[in-house]
């Protein structure tokens, strides 16, 4: 899969300088709108209490009765990117001790050093020491916890039992079974889901009214259908469309992530359903050359593609087959020629077995 989230590319084939994001500044600054990411945009709209996340009403509330109740156990939050956990985590921590939370906390991120000497010296010189004048706990909060090694995750273990009175944890990570599993019963664990389009859209509307991005609803759309759920995603590609563009309409948003239009998905998808070999092999590798379009990219649009379209379940099963190889064996360093023959075989072989079903 190619979905990284905010690449924000050009098409290769374009004369844009190398560094796309400087030149979409540039062009921003040119306009006098720069606002937003001066600003630093996402940062911007971190939310900064805990009523003020989007979504995720169960875990909010939930973790506000375990503080009413002053009764905050050790937390695990997890769940794919950009859906609130740090922003969660700190709202947490400016709602127990006010605007000068950063007293009582020790953060630690995938940026810093945390092997099994962090665990053994920091977070437990951190834990010892009380803050003067100041009653309860203190709170560890470990983001992007899934990197960290096995044996800082081991020593872990026993620091959380025994500083249980003076400090509370809160481990943030996106893939859970990277935790080990002692360490994930020490924890009450919530988990993020990718928050609903619903959502999303009321904070996009929200951002693009205080900013004054010009953005149209073919363009909302696509933004929403790009950033699947992801809240950073959706604002970042506002942000990068709206410092690039005056509208920000369904080709700015595409153009601006360097994912494939719809439209060429389409043009692609039917001439590899019913054009020759050769023909279709043109179509693809101009289009490539022209848009600066990956196969990946192609695959993942396809597979997308592909669901819209009526095919006999054969058909259908033998192509999804392919396409998951094909998308493993780039991921491996395939040719991307050899691939794309390869897709188009599949698609012929396909084509051939729906003519068989309906002789
Ligand atoms: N639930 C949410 N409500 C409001 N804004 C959100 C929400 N989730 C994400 N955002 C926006 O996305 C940005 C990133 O969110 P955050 O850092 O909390 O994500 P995360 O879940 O910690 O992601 P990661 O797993 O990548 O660390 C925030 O600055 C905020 O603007
Ligand atoms: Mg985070």
């Amino acid at each position: 899969m190619t979905d990284e989230p905010m690449d924000i590319d050009t098409p290769a084939s374009s004369a844009a300088p190398a560094n796309a994001m400087a030149a979409l500044m540039a062009a921003a600054k040119d306009k006098g709108k720069g606002k937003a990411s001066e600003d630093g945009g996402v940062e911007k709209y971190r939310p900064n209490t805990l009523d003020d996340v989007v979504s995720h009403k169960d875990i909010t509330t939930t973790i506000e009765k375990f503080i009413d109740a002053g009764r905050l156990p050790h937390l695990l939050l997890y769940g794919p990117p950009g859906t609130g956990k740090t922003s969660t985590v700190l709202a947490l921590a400016r709602r127990l001790y006010g605007p000068a939370y950063k007293k009582h906390i020790l953060e630690l991120n995938a940026s810093d050093d945390r092997g099994i000497d962090v665990v053994r010296d920091q977070i437990k010189s951190f834990a010892m020491t009380k803050v003067l004048f100041s009653k309860g706990f203190k709170l560890v909060i470990l983001d992007e916890a899934d990197m960290m090694t096995q044996a800082a995750q081991a020593a872990l273990r026993r620091v959380i039992e025994t500083h249980t009175k003076n400090v509370r944890f809160c481990i943030l990570c996106n893939y859970v079974n990277k935790i080990t599993p002692a360490i994930q019963s020490r924890c009450t664990r919530f988990r993020f889901m990718p928050l609903p389009e619903k959502e999303v859209r009321r904070k996009v509307d929200e951002v693009v009214e205080k900013e004054g991005v010009n953005l149209t609803d073919d363009g909302r759309v696509a933004l929403l259908k790009l950033s699947k759920g992801d809240m950073r995603r959706a604002l970042n590609v506002l942000q990068a469309c709206h410092a690039a563009y005056d509208t920000v309409d369904k080709t700015a948003v595409y153009t601006c992530t360097g994912n494939p239009h719809p439209e060429d998905i389409e043009r692609v998808v039917k001439s590899m359903l019913s054009d020759e070999f050769g023909t279709a092999y043109n179509l693809i590798t101009t289009l490539k050359v022209e848009r600066g379009l990956a196969l990946q990219d192609l695959i993942s649009g396809t597979y997308d593609f592909l669901q819209t379209v009526d095919l006999p379940t054969q058909s259908r099963v033998f192509l999804l087959d392919h396409l998951g190889s094909c998308e493993h064996r780039l991921s491996l360093g395939g040719s991307e020629k050899m691939q794309l023959t390869a897709l188009l075989g599949a698609f012929k072989i396909a084509v051939e077995l729906s003519q068989k079903k309906a002789k």
